[in-house]
């Protein structure tokens, strides 16, 4: 990367990628795989960002800085691009950021002080005189090609608080040639990561979650394309500018379009019930943004970010998710060590290599009236604790995982009666149960030493391998009685608590597996991929509905975090092979009834298992090409290739009766073009350019599917 002196390149040449240094020596040119963003101070001092999106030639490509002229009656959007929007000098879009003195002062002036590069990172100093007020906008090179990140903090330099209002981590201008559509993941409960694609509409598009988690709503993403004839982009092709916010609690996306056909788009934290009190001296930081444009759709998207999950963000890198059996959908709360063995031997039998107990083990958990917080084992059921189980368990050779929900309390707990001031509420007013249970206030410290401290125990106690961490409700009655500082915090302050209590965990307990869970994928965000090795994508377990979660899901995050079981559910609608072909494209597990499953079903399952374990590495660290979409037709694709390019993997599902269509033609991207590829077992062999010419003819019947592999010869 070259940083620092002004860059030596002639025009009509594309250099090397990394932040450069303009000519006249005010602006910076952050280049990163097919993208570049430029910046530059004005003579007035603002920061302008004056270009986003394919990289351009030469330096003097990328457009200067214009001075900001107010206009009488402007539109609602910044004539000029300012980086971060304050609504000074009279412009009526969204602002970036929203700040109110003691004084009374507000909104912010803000003008450039001086950058500090360093390696692979451009942070830009601004400050309000007025509010003395510090604003760092921090750009990153990532790894990734063509990933970048942007991170805001704000200081107070003054001797009176601050109060910030709003504080979005990013606001970027498109550049013009609109109209523009927005592509977002959308859905709820058992609907999780639909991606929808809207056309940008004159005025304001918001995308939100107020619950205090990402929510099953959205996942807070977006990916602009051009909504003008014949440059929409599609899976395969197209410009795309893209982000995602590194958050796992309430965000906003604002998409903004003025009648002047300018696009501005905003991410960050939620202002809605927001407010911060910025003590004389104090920081806070914005969650980060990652953000890029490549062209080449949005499976060019999905493959960078699933390399920065994997390469950059996972706790974890180079994570093999283990065949899992989990119990939950076999026994729901009634657990106990017989059961579980049972469960267990048969699950080893087939070759599973993760044994986990949901709920139902803890302290009085009957139904889901009962337990939550008292995370100990329950004597009844395990009396002699949970350790003869999991040495049962590590017996038949498998690792051994559990169930918590540490966020979590029902009224009927020991830790409710000695604790009812440690759950999110008012005073004032009756608190919401929603599945019987409240939300510990994991903004207090003392509620977060408590977690670290009896979770902590409890793993140093028992030999677990593996915790499904999993969080059931929503946010109600978000107050925090006797807190001194505005209650409005609790929103940042409990992911933040929520990052403590899971990170020391983590810290203490370096050789434990996370998977996440809220309800299915309530919460599955770039937050938890950096915490976590694997998520629950959603309580919907259904064949159909699943390939479109799971092809949602596949837009953000890579397979090798996506668990998915199969389990019973409308087991008589699709066969135990169908089944096992769509949790074999993500961390495949299973969850169905063991006890029921007859004899030859398990064979057939352990078949499938193994051949899991031969294709996984090339699920979990592959290319992922999604071929057809489940969307669109009954007959849908998807492919993993090895980052070598020496295999690949190919699922190929046909769904509910659809006479017309023939034997599908699948044609496969992604394959090194002039090596030979054979597709194993049909004996026929072709170079990749002839499979991704001609594709693979796969004879389905309704409501069957196929794995096929190819090996470079
Ligand atoms: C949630 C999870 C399920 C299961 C139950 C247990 O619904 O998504 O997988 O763990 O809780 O109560």
């Amino acid at each position: 990367m070259i940083f620092g002196e002004p860059a030596d390149r002639a025009d009509g040449c594309v250099g090397d990628a990394g932040m450069q240094l303009t000519a006249d020596g005010k602006g910076w040119i952050l280049e990163s795989g097919e993208g570049a963003c430029a910046l530059f101070v004005n003579d007035d001092g603002q920061v302008l960002q004056t270009y986003w999106g394919a990289r351009l030639p030469g330096l003097t490509d990328y457009p200067a800085s214009p001075p900001v002229r107010p206009y009488a009656f402007g539109p609602p959007l910044q004539r000029v691009p300012v980086a971060l929007l304050t609504g000074e000098q009279g412009t009526f879009g969204e602002r970036t950021v929203d700040v109110v003195a003691e004084s009374g002062l507000r909104g912010l002036v803000l003008r450039f002080v001086r950058a500090e590069p360093s390696d692979h990172r451009l942070a830009l100093v601004l400050e309000d005189k007025a509010q003395q007020l510090e604003v760092v906008i921090a750009f990153e090179e990532l790894k990734t090609p063509g990933l970048l990140g942007r991170s805001v903090t704000l200081r107070n330099l003054g001797t009176a608080t601050a109060t910030l209002e709003r504080v979005f981590t990013a606001s970027f201008h498109l550049p013009p040639g609109g109209p523009y559509a927005l592509s977002h993941l959308d859905g709820r409960w058992g609907d999780e990561f639909r991606m929808r694609r809207d056309p940008l509409p004159f005025g304001a598009l918001v995308r939100e979650s107020q619950r205090v988690t990402t929510s099953h709503g959205g996942v807070p993403y977006f990916a602009i394309d051009r909504d003008s004839l014949g440059e929409a982009a599609g899976e395969a092709h197209g410009a795309v500018w893209f982000g995602t916010l590194q958050w796992s609690g309430n965000w906003k996306l604002i998409a903004e379009r003025s009648a002047d056909d300018r696009c501005v788009v905003h991410l960050g934290l939620n202002d809605h019930d927001f407010r911060w009190s910025l003590a004389p001296g104090e920081t806070f930081e914005a969650p980060r943004v990652i953000f890029g444009y490549v062209d080449g759709g949005h499976g060019a998207v999905s493959r960078m970010l699933h390399d920065f999950v994997r390469n950059e963000l996972a706790p974890r890198r180079d994570y093999l998710p283990p065949v899992v059996y989990n119990s939950w959908y076999a026994t729901l709360f009634d657990v106990d060590e017989v059961g579980q063995t049972a469960l267990a031997d048969r699950a080893a039998a087939m070759g599973v290599e993760l044994f986990v107990m949901d709920d139902g083990w803890f302290a009085g958990r009957r139904t889901d009236r009962a337990g939550l917080g008292d995370w100990w084992p329950d004597p009844q059921k395990f009396p002699n604790g949970l350790k003869p189980l999991v040495d049962t368990v590590h017996g038949r050779g498998m690792q051994f995982g559990l169930w918590i929900e540490p966020e979590m309390v029902n009224p009927d707990s020991d830790l409710h009666r000695a604790h009812p001031d440690w759950i999110l509420h008012f005073a004032e007013r009756p608190r919401t149960l929603m599945r019987n249970q409240s939300i510990l206030n994991l903004a207090r410290p003392d509620v977060q030493d408590y977690l670290i401290g009896i979770f902590d125990r409890l793993l140093a106690e028992t030999p677990i391998d593996f915790v499904k961490w999993d969080m059931n409700r929503n946010a109600s009655e978000p107050g925090w009685p006797g807190y001194e500082r505005d209650q409005r915090e609790v929103w940042v302050r409990y992911v933040a608590g929520l990052y403590r209590v899971w990170g020391e965990l983590r810290r203490r307990h370096p050789r434990v597996i996370w998977e996440n869970c809220s309800g299915g994928g309530g919460r599955v965000d770039m937050g938890m991929m950096a915490l976590t090795e694997q998520s629950w994508a959603s309580d919907n377990t259904v064949p159909a509905a699943r390939l479109q979660i799971q092809e949602g899901y596949s837009q953000l995050f890579p397979a090798s975090t996506m668990a998915a079981w199969v389990t019973d559910e409308e087991k008589d609608s699709y066969s135990l092979d169908f089944r096992f072909h769509v949790s074999m494209a993500g961390a495949l597990g299973v969850g169905g009834n063991l006890l029921a499953w007859t004899e030859a079903e398990r064979a057939r399952a352990a078949e499938h298992i193994a051949t899991y374990k031969q294709v996984r590495p090339l699920v979990a660290g592959g290319d992922l090409y999604r071929l057809r979409s489940p969307r669109e037709s009954a007959i849908s694709a998807l492919a993993y290739v090895a980052k070598d390019k020496s295999a690949a993997v190919v699922f190929v599902y046909r769904l509910r009766p659809d006479r017309l269509a023939e034997a599908p033609t699948i044609r496969l991207p992604g394959l090194d073009p002039e090596a030979v590829y054979e597709l194993e077992g049909e004996g026929i062999s072709r170079s990749g350019c002839g499979w991704a010419a001609l594709g693979l003819t796969v004879p389905l019947k309704d409501d069957q599917s196929a794995l096929l592999r190819l090996q470079r010869r």
